[in-house]
């Protein structure tokens, strides 16, 4: 099976082709293209396709120091204003193909062939290229889709199990914030880190679609984009506080249990939105997929943990930023009061997710 369809994007339209598979036949037509692929796959590279440069898929790789040797590379293979980029890789090979498309005398087109699940349910559409400055993750960045996006689900099959966890849990937070029809689709396709190419396929067009009404009802972030930080508040703190023992999609997972929590704490009763707890329940068995959640969590502090709390960029001076879960499962932005009482009920709430882990 094979299946597309179309973003609509302030630069233009773009397209998307979920086929399992479908490498093979798109690495063909890479001739005269500049190539950027992941280094993981230079002893895996189709025989007779553009040879790429390969580039490891480390984060000091997606900085802006990293950028002008790669810039050089594709100079001296002849890239010029006509030459069309690839990118094949997952986020980090996106981050950089991405912005360096988007600088390289002023704009390439550009093809992006996502590897990972997280690329190909979530951040292969929207556009975005975020890059590191020194110690500052993500720190710059521009705005410049592909003109084509070409997942094939079975690159998945060598993705690390934890991986795959991480990028269904942006699937199915995408889906769930989307709405009670996007996740009950999201959650037909039996969501598991042994899910076949089959499967994936539809998954993967569920989430893309879901994610498509949010970048082009709010293409720069200042509205309904902002819910897909879900997770996030709670997420990034104990993934920071960890020192990146736990995943980035993990501890978005993680971070929807605090929300969830802490909402409850507060009285909401989701006893009539069942999405809620069918949501809950998949997010611990997707966390603890992950054999690393149960010895890392113990051991966070949680002073740090609030103190990155504290700190998100999304509050405000006399407000924090929550995103949380209505009594009738819809997902809203929260504004609650600065105070300590607050940060205490993230605590409260941190704090139990924590201990349902033991
Ligand atoms: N631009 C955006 O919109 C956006 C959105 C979310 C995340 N990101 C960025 O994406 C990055 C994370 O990306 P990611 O999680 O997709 O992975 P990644 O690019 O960080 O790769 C993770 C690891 O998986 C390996 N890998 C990639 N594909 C593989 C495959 N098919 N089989 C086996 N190994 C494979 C890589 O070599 C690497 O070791 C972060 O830097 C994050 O900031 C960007």
């Amino acid at each position: 099976m094979s299946a597309s369809f179309s973003v609509q994007s302030s630069t233009g339209e773009y397209s998307v082709e979920v086929e399992a598979g479908g490498f093979a036949r798109w690495a063909s037509e890479f001739g005269g293209n500049a190539v950027i692929a992941d280094e993981f796959f230079q002893y895996a590279w189709p025989p007779g396709a553009a040879p790429p440069v390969f580039v490891e898929a480390v984060e000091t790789n997606k900085a802006l120091e990293a950028s002008p040797a790669l810039i050089e590379q594709i100079r001296r293979g002849g890239a010029n204003r006509s030459t069309e980029l690839v990118a094949v890789g997952g986020g980090i090979i996106q981050d950089l193909s991405a912005f360096i498309a988007s600088v390289y005398m002023r704009g390439l087109k550009w093809t992006y062939v996502p590897t990972t699940v997280l690329a190909m349910v979530d951040s292969c559409i929207g556009g975005k290229s975020s890059i590191n400055v020194g110690p500052y993750k993500n720190l710059v960045g521009t705005f410049h889709p592909p003109q084509r996006v070409l997942a094939d689900p079975e690159f998945v099959r060598t993705l690390p199990l934890d991986q795959r966890a991480s990028g269904l849990i942006e699937a199915v937070k995408i889906c769930f914030c989307k709405g009670a029809e996007s996740f009950a689709k999201h959650m037909s396709f039996e969501p598991s880190v042994e899910m076949g190419s089959e499967a994936l396929e539809g998954l993967i067009l569920n989430s893309l679609e879901s994610k498509r009404w949010f970048i082009e009802v709010d293409e720069f972030d200042k509205n309904e984009r902002l819910l897909l930080n879900f997770g996030h508040t709670f997420g990034h703190a104990m993934e920071g506080a960890s020192h990146f023992a736990i995943a980035h999609g993990i501890g978005v997972g993680l971070g929807i249990e605090c929300a969830i929590a802490m909402q409850e704490r507060a009285g909401v009763d989701y006893g009539g939105a069942s999405q809620v707890g069918q949501l809950r329940q998949h997010l611990r068995t997707m966390v603890g997929s992950d054999p690393t959640v149960r010895s890392v969590l113990p051991t966070l502090d949680l002073d740090d943990v609030l103190d990155r709390i504290g700190s998100d960029k999304k509050h405000g001076t006399d407000f924090y930023t929550f995103i949380l879960i209505a009594a009738d499962g819809r997902v809203e932005l929260t504004k609650l009061p600065r105070t300590q009482q607050t940060l205490a009920a993230a605590k409260a709430a941190v704090e139990q997710v924590i201990e349902s882990y033991r």
